[in-house]
Order: C-alpha cells, then sequence, then structure tokens
C-alpha cells in the first residue's frame, strides 16, 4: 500500500540557507533513491512538504524528520494510505523556495503536484497556495 504525508514547520531560526539547502538536498537523493515522491519547500522560515511512498518507510521517514532539530511545530496536514497510481514509479525534483519568487516557480510546483496522486493534489494546491501567498 502507498501512503502520503504532508505537513508544515517552522524552521530552527539558527539555520543558514547553506544548511537548508543541504538538508533539502539530502532528502531528494534519499527519497529518490527509495521512490519517495513529493515535494519539499522553504518558504521565509517555514518547511512544507508532501511525501508520497510505501506505507513503512514513509511512516519510519516521517518519524525521523519528526524528531529532526533542524524544525519544530510540526503540524500535520494530512496522513492517509491512497490508491497505487500510475505516477509510482515517479522520481519527484524537491525545489527549495526563497526570497527570490517568481512566477515560472509556481508553475513548476503546479505541474509537480499535477504528478502525486489525485485523491491528494487538490488539498496541497489549497495549501501550496496559500505557502506561497506571503512571498508573491
Ligand atoms: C524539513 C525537513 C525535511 C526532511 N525531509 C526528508 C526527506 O524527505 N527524506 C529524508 O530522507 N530525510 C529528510 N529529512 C532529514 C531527516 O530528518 C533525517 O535527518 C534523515 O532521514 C537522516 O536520519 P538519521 O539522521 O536518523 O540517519 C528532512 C529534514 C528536515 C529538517
Amino acid at each position: 500500500m502507498r501512503y502520503a504525508i504532508s505537513y508544515v514547520s517552522t524552521a530552527n531560526p539558527a539555520l543558514s540557507e547553506t544548511e537548508i539547502q543541504e538538508a533539502l538536498d539530502f532528502s531528494k537523493d534519499w527519497n529518490n533513491n527509495h521512490n519517495i515522491t513529493g515535494i519539499l519547500l522553504y518558504s521565509q522560515g517555514n518547511f512544507f512538504q508532501v511525501l508520497e511512498g510505501e506505507e513503512q518507510l514513509l511512516k519510519d521517514l516521517i518519524d525521523r524528520i519528526k524528531t529532526d532539530e533542524r524544525h519544530q511545530n510540526v503540524i500535520t496536514i494530512f496522513q492517509k494510505s491512497i490508491p497505487n497510481t500510475q505516477f509510482d514509479g515517479y522520481q519527484a525534483d524537491f525545489i527549495s523556495l526563497n526570497d527570490r519568487y517568481n512566477d515560472e516557480n509556481f508553475d513548476t510546483y503546479l505541474a509537480q503536484i499535477s504528478l502525486l496522486n489525485p485523491s491528494i493534489q487538490s488539498s496541497v494546491k489549497y495549501i501550496l497556495n496559500k505557502f506561497t501567498e506571503g512571498i508573491k
């Protein structure tokens, strides 16, 4: 069974931009090697993440993420089983969002979301809009 998790969190204020980029790069590599799809964005002190993957793998991963001291106040948006879809093999690109926001980036995020499981797309789109609202 595949599983999906999404959350927002507050980045540890002590994190440098380099350290944020390192967390994003590590996540991208590990997830791509474990057939986990999704998106991870950083914007103005907050992270927004969507993860899709094999259920137990994902539950173990979210346990690690939640105890990571690089962020706090992890608020789960959804956490549920999802049907397998044609997107299973898709390897996500993880995108770092920072002050250099532009509309082109937003289109990229929307394209990324359209590759997620249909059962979670609409809520993810809604949150992405909220997440980027403050910086447009
Ligand atoms: C906001 C945030 C998102 C993360 N997302 C992932 C992720 O998607 N995949 C991943 O392998 N690690 C991710 N990590 C890193 C994990 O928290 C953890 O450091 C990593 O799984 C290695 O675990 P270990 O130190 O227990 O070996 C993330 C960290 C942060 C701060």
